[in-house]
């Protein structure tokens, strides 16, 4: 099949999904932003997603990024929960809007997963809000067939609960 002209639609059979490690250096600038661009986050929340990009890699957080057709369409950041035995947690996952509805998050996600089970992790981590402005985010995790585990009435906000949507892998 011949590649599709740029501005093309990407349907999901023809997406052309690459994981690999983050380079620091050259994924700063599209991570910003596609952080940006999804509307999902608050300048504070961008500022904290980099400073996450900035720490050495040595600190914990680890990535996976997801390139389509060869430019930068999502990534995830997640690591070993301290003070903890096998827990870890997953601290963002992000997928370019133009790049969403693809299968992007879900190999994200999957890649995530293998990370922790191949470091003996027990449960997988993530906290979501329950906003409006989150629903997708909410049926991304229940269709990624994760377990809402948690809830903490007005955690971020009055009405704006801290859900927590659980993986186990020793279950
Ligand atoms: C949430 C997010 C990561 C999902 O990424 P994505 O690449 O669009 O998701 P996928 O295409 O891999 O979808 C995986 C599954 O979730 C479902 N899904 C994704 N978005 C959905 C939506 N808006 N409504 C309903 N279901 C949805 C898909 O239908 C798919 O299910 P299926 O495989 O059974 O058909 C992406 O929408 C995003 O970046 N959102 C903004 C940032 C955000 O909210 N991040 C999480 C907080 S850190």
């Amino acid at each position: 099949m011949p590649p599709a002209p740029e501005g093309t639609p990407t349907t999901r059979s023809a997406a052309r999904v690459a994981l690999r490690d983050i380079d620091r250096a050259a994924d700063r600038a599209p991570i910003a932003r596609l952080l940006s661009a999804t509307g999902a986050f608050t300048a504070a929340e961008i500022e904290v997603a980099l400073e996450l990009v900035d720490e050495p890699p040595e600190g914990g957080y680890r990535f996976v990024v997801a390139d389509v057709d060869g430019a930068l369409a999502g990534y995830a950041c997640h690591g070993a929960t301290p003070c903890t035995v096998g827990t870890h947690d997953l601290y963002w996952i992000a997928v370019d809007p133009a790049r969403q509805g693809l299968g992007v998050g879900r190999a994200l996600l999957d890649a995530v997963e293998r990370a922790v089970r191949a470091a003996q992790g027990r449960l997988l981590v993530i906290e979501t809000a329950s906003k409006p402005e989150y629903a997708a985010t909410r049926a991304f995790y229940e269709r990624c067939g994760l377990t809402l585990t948690a809830r903490i009435p007005d955690f971020y906000a009055t009405g704006d609960d801290k859900l927590v949507y659980c993986r186990r892998f020793d279950a």
